[in-house]
């Protein structure tokens, strides 16, 4: 079994559930705590061994670009004022030269048709997709866990939850051909925005996927699906007459950072678990209620 040494980091979307803030910042710029979306995603593919980030942006995403090179006035500031700590943190964080690449979505035509644009960097092996909005709380990361699981059963991968019936429309939702064992689901099919009525489970699509290399001809193909955009989860439907699909109900709370919401709930959940301020914030919270 090939192991993944990529990801697909989709980052060309224009986060409108997060407006106006989105105006001039891109989504996955936004802190959670101190650090930006996007450095928890760089984090978790990191923990479940990724070797390669592959960025899929657009117009007016230049911040992530910066965010993982070298700031060399900062830098140089920072050294000649003696402030080590803040220096190495930031040295910590940057990716080796050559880990990252990045690719434009010149269009804005859905999540299938910019994962697709990343198939000449990803080549002929199996990969990851994680979607930036979603970040995990606790340890090990999502990611991490779906590689354990891909060690088991090969294939393709896609992380679940459970979600109340009316909340299926927002998202991807699968359907199994069994119940979970060890957390993993076995899958007949899935189909993306279902209305509660016709949801084939209530076992919601999380933006973390293991794929294999035979989805690019199914995304070249595929037309616009729900919302008029060309979606992944209609093309791994198509994958899933040839290969097999599992879910993965992983462990620990996962923030959808993309809806202002989920976005305070990451901010509280990480800000409380950190040694620094967390003791302080906890009071403060009390205090409040
Ligand atoms: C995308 C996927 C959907 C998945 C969701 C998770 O939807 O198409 O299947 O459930 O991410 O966040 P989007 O949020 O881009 O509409």
């Amino acid at each position: 079994m090939k192991p993944i040494r990529k990801v697909v980091v989709p980052v060309a979307g224009l986060g409108t559930r997060v407006l106006p803030a989105t105006k001039s910042i891109p989504k996955e710029m936004l802190t959670v705590v101190d650090r930006p979306l996007i450095d928890y995603n760089l984090e978790e593919a990191r923990e479940a061994g990724v070797e390669h980030f592959i960025f899929v942006t657009g117009r007016g995403k230049g911040a992530i670009e910066d965010y993982f090179d070298h700031a060399y006035e900062l830098e140089e500031t920072l050294s000649a004022k003696g402030k080590t700590a803040f220096l190495d943190d930031l040295k910590a964080r940057m990716p080796r030269a050559g880990e990252v690449s990045y690719t434009r979505q010149q269009r804005p035509l859905g999540l299938g048709h910019a994962v697709w644009c990343a198939r000449e960097i990803v080549g002929e092996e199996p990969f990851a997709v994680l979607l930036p909005d979603e970040i995990v709380g606790g340890k090990p990361g999502y990611l991490k866990q779906m590689i354990t699981a891909y060690e088991k059963t090969g294939g393709n991968l896609i992380a679940v939850e459970e979600v109340p019936l009316e909340e299926t429309k927002k998202y991807g939702v699968i359907k199994p051909k069994a119940d979970a064992k060890d957390g993993v689901v076995p899958m007949t099919g899935m189909v993306e925005k279902p209305d509660p009525a016709d949801a084939p489970s209530r076992l919601r699509v999380i933006g973390r996927y293991i794929l294999q290399p035979e989805i690019f001809p199914l995304l070249a193909k595929q037309g616009a699906g729900a919302g008029g955009e060309i979606q992944l989860t209609d093309a791994m439907d198509k994958l899933l007459a040839d290969q097999d699909f599992h879910g993965v109900l992983c462990q620990g709370a996962i923030h959808d950072c993309g809806s202002k919401l989920g976005w305070l709930k990451a901010n509280v959940e990480l800000g409380l678990k950190r040694e620094d301020i967390g003791a302080e914030f906890a009071a403060f919270l009390k205090e409040l209620r």
